[in-house]
């Protein structure tokens, strides 16, 4: 069963929720998902095993959060170019930021992106509930049983 992560950076639960949506698509696609928060990744030998990445922060003074940007860092300095890729976020007035993660990923990690970054304005409604478990299940199409 191929494998894949959900990382999120969150403050106060909504960035966190919007994960947990797309976990959701990625298990109804099939896929084993880990999902951790951004400040608690497990080790490099662990990390670098995943068939697909799927990395959201929300905005802080017009910037994802810290602890998103050390996620990138370290992703960028392991063996997973080639590997599947999508960003998502929340914000309040600026969505420019899960459009930053997901050039990161492409151009600094080398992750193939499934779609295009997922921006979402809390509060969550019905039809975003949706795009995101919908995300999730784009990204699980696109990984080999086998992997
Ligand atoms: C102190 C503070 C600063 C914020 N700065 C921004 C910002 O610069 N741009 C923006 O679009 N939203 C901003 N927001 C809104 C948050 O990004 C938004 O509420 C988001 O959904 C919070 O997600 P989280 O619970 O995952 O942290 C800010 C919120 C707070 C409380």
């Amino acid at each position: 069963m191929p494998k894949a992560v959900v990382i999120f950076a969150s403050k106060t639960g909504e960035t966190a929720e919007i994960g947990n949506l797309i976990a959701a698509g990625l298990r109804e696609a099939g896929c084993e998902v880990d999902t951790f928060p951004a400040d608690s990744l497990p080790g490099d030998d662990q990390l670098q095993t995943y068939a697909a990445y799927v990395l959201g922060s929300s905005v802080y003074n017009e910037q994802m959060l810290p602890d998103m940007d050390e996620v990138l860092t370290r992703l960028s300095r392991l063996p997973v170019q080639g590997r599947i890729g999508a960003a998502f976020g929340s914000y309040e007035w600026n969505e420019e930021v899960p459009g930053q993660i997901h050039t990161s990923m492409e151009r600094d990690c080398g992750l193939r992106m499934a779609a295009p970054a997922l921006a979402l304005k809390p509060p969550m409604l019905g039809h975003m509930e949706e795009q995101a478990r919908k995300l999730g299940r784009t990204v699980g199409k696109m990984l080999p049983a086998d992997q």
